[in-house]
C-alpha cells in the first residue's frame, strides 16, 4: 500500500495548524511531561508535521538536539520557517526508511504519525535502529474510537447520515490507536518496559465555526471527507453536528482530547 500521506491529507501546513496541530501542542506538553527524560538529549522526532511536538520538546526538555524528519514537504517547509532554533535539524524523511544513522539518537518520538504508516512494524524496527540501546521509543495517536471527541462527533454524525459513512471512520480504520495494539507493537519490536497510557487534553472551540470550519480545509481523513461531500450534504453534516454537540449558552463547546501514549526502552 502506497503511503496514506499521499491521498494528500497532510499538504497544508497552515489549514492543518487549525485543524489538529493546535491540539497536538497541548497533548505533546502532557506526553514529554510523562517522558520525563533528562537535559542534554539528542531526539529523533519522526512525521514532525509542522512542527507542533517539536517546539515542545524544544521549550521543555531541554535537548541537546532535535533531529526531526517529514515526508510531507507542504508541512516541513512550514516547520522549518516557524522555528527558529539552532538545536533543530529538518529533514525530509519516511518513517520506514529514515535518513539516520544506526543508534546516534537517545530518544525517538512520534506523534499522531504510526496510524498514517502502511507498514508500522518495519517503521517501529526502523526506529529501533537510530536509538541506542538503552534509549526510548515512545509515541502517541489519538483515541479515534473513544475520546478523541472532536472526530467521534465527527465520525459518529457521518455514519448516522450517510450510508457509506462508518467505511470512512478513523475509529474503524485505525484499529492500532488502541491500548492493546500499541502494546503489542512495542513488546514485538523487542522494546523493554513497555508501557500505554492515555493522555487528555482539553480541547475548548470559541464557538461552532472555531469547530466547524477547520474541517473544511481538507486536512486528515475527516477534512478530505468533509470537503468531499456535496454542498447539500454538508450542510446536513453541519446541521446534524450542531444538534450534537454540547453547546454552552455562551456559544462555547468544551471538549476532551485523549491519546493514547506508549514508550519503551532499547534492548542494551
Ligand atoms: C496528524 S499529522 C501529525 C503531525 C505532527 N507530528 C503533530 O503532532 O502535529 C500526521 C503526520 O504524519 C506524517 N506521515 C504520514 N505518513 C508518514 C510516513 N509514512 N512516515 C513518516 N511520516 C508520515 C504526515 O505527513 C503528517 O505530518
Amino acid at each position: 500500500m502506497a503511503s496514506q500521506n499521499e491521498g494528500g491529507w497532510f499538504a497544508d501546513g497552515e489549514a492543518y495548524e487549525g485543524y489538529v496541530g493546535r491540539w497536538s501542542r497541548v497533548v505533546g506538553r502532557l506526553f514529554t511531561d510523562w517522558l520525563s527524560l533528562p537535559a542534554d538529549l539528542s531526539w529523533v522526532e519522526v512525521g514532525c508535521g509542522t512542527g507542533a511536538l517539536t517546539e515542545t520538546i524544544l521549550k521543555h526538555a531541554y535537548p541537546a538536539s532535535v533531529t526531526a524528519t517529514e515526508p510531507s514537504e507542504g508541512f516541513l517547509s512550514l516547520a522549518r520557517g516557524r522555528i527558529n532554533d539552532s538545536r533543530a535539524v529538518f529533514k525530509s524523511g519516511d518513517a520506514t526508511s529514515l535518513p539516520l544513522k544506526n543508534a546516534e539518537a537517545d530518544a525517538l518520538v512520534t506523534g499522531l504519525v504510526l496510524n498514517f504508516v502502511p507498514d508500522k512494524q518495519l517503521a517501529i524496527q526502523e526506529m529501533c535502529r537510530v536509538v541506542r540501546p538503552g534509549g526510548t521509543v515512545a509515541s502517541y495517536v489519538w483515541d479515534y474510537s473513544g475520546e478523541m471527541q472532536l472526530m467521534r462527533y465527527f465520525w459518529d454524525a457521518v455514519t448516522e447520515l450517510f450510508l457509506d459513512g462508518a467505511d470512512h471512520d478513523e475509529g474503524k480504520q485505525f484499529l492500532i490507536c488502541n491500548p492493546g495494539p500499541l502494546e503489542d507493537l512495542f513488546r514485538k519490536a523487542d522494546l523493554q518496559s513497555v508501557e500505554v497510557r492515555a493522555l487528555d487534553a482539553p480541547t475548548v472551540f470559541a464557538d461552532f465555526d472555531d469547530y466547524w470550519s477547520p474541517f473544511l480545509r481538507g486536512q486528515g481523513p475527516a477534512g478530505a471527507y468533509c470537503v468531499s461531500l456535496s454542498n447539500d450534504d454538508r450542510e446536513r453534516l453541519r446541521n446534524r453536528l450542531k444538534d450534537a454537540l454540547p453547546i454552552e449558552s455562551d456559544g462555547s463547546i468544551h471538549l476532551i482530547a485523549r491519546a493514547w501514549a506508549v514508550r519503551g526502552v532499547v534492548p542494551v
